[in-house]
């Protein structure tokens, strides 16, 4: 791979004799836009501190841009940190801010302004230069962290969970922005996430991982419609998670029989493909909230808790009520881990 720009060679991170990620590989692609999605404590952050120089690694390499940076310290790698605590100065204005790490770089004053309008427009901030981060939302304030290090032109953002803090609407809005300015920009961008529809949604390629190891590495399309094992299938949605035993559906709670032939060891179904209204199993809806265009139901059934989203039109059952359901084998995920 000619175009690769960052390289995680059989890396291995340990916080004393600990070890958080074992022998991680992996290439990001020059301008991708790649997400670091998994459950808390999995490594992303260890991952991306050591990507950013922060962390010594106990065993592997690390090149950026065709060099081998795993022992060149981290304001010598050219890349751009933004964490979910953004750390503004809240006692400078928020050009000062976005300028601060270009003075001390010693870089001229007309080269300081040019650049420091040039980040703040691209993030929309241009009219509100002179304020201080306490008057600006919490939006602005990313936006502003984001300038702070797009200014310094890093060939690597590395973003651990910088939307986190933000309200839905805002996360939202500023998914948009951040895909608009790398691709504006052009920089490599590390985005780290536990939230999978907004690793779904940004990313070029996703690295879900899994107590530090890559569970799953794929574009959005393919971790989406296929899951490699439970873990993964759990992640994308798939709600309704089974065992097969010889012709049995086996869950902690209990088992049905199976309609059709498994042909895996696991299945698993989105709560769209559950068919309710019809069916060999029945369920009492114990949950049902309002979801738009659907009702989302929560069924107690032999399997135990399953999800099911049913199309509002076809929605009557009453909280409480039992329903026949099917989980049909047009729907089926089928897993072998
Ligand atoms: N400073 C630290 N000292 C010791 N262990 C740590 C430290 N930071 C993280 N860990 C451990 O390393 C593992 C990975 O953590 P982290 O990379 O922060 O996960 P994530 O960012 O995916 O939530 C976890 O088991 C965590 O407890
Ligand atoms: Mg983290």
């Amino acid at each position: 791979m000619s175009d690769r720009h960052v390289s995680l060679i059989d890396l291995t991170l340990a916080y004393g004799g600990t070890i958080a990620v074992p022998g991680l590989t992996l290439d990001i692609v020059k301008g991708e836009l790649i997400a670091l999605l998994g459950p808390s404590g999995c490594g992303k952050t260890t991952t991306m501190r050591a990507i950013a120089g922060l962390l010594k690694p106990a065993a592997g390499r690390i090149s950026i841009a065709g060099r081998d940076v795993t022992h060149v310290p981290a304001n010598k790698r050219g890349v751009g940190l933004v964490f979910q605590s953004y750390a503004l100065f809240p006692h400078l204005s928020a050009f000062e801010n976005v300028a601060f790490g270009l003075r001390l770089r010693h870089s001229s004053e007309t080269v300081i302004r040019a650049r420091t309008e040039a980040g703040l427009a691209t993030v929309g901030l241009s009219a509100l230069a002179t304020r201080r981060p306490a008057e600006l939302s919490g939006g602005q304030q990313q936006r502003l962290a984001l300038a702070r290090s797009l200014v310094m032109e890093p060939s690597v953002l590395l973003l651990d969970e910088p939307l986190s803090n933000l309200d839905a609407r805002l996360r939202l809005d500023m998914r948009s922005e951040l895909q608009r300015m790398q691709r504006q920009t052009g920089v490599t961008m590390v985005f780290v996430t536990h939230d999978q529809a907004e690793a779904l949604a940004l990313a070029d390629r996703v690295v879900l991982m899994r107590a530090g190891v890559i569970e799953q590495l794929g574009t959005p399309a393919d971790l989406y419609s296929r899951p490699a094992t439970a873990f993964a299938a759990g992640f994308m949605g798939f709600e309704n998670i089974f065992r097969v035993e010889g012709t049995s559906l086996v869950s902690d709670a209990g088992a049905v029989p199976l309609g059709f032939a498994a042909g895996a060891p696991i299945l698993a179904w989105r709560p769209g493909g559950v068919a309710v209204g019809a069916g060999p199993y029945a369920g009492q809806v114990v949950a049902s909230s309002f979801a738009g265009s659907h009702r989302e139901y929560v069924l107690e059934s032999p399997l135990g808790r399953i999800k099911a989203d049913v199309p509002i039109e076809r929605a009557g059952a009453a909280l409480g009520e039992t329903v026949a359901f099917d989980l049909p084998q047009e729907t089926v995920w089928p897993l072998m881990t």
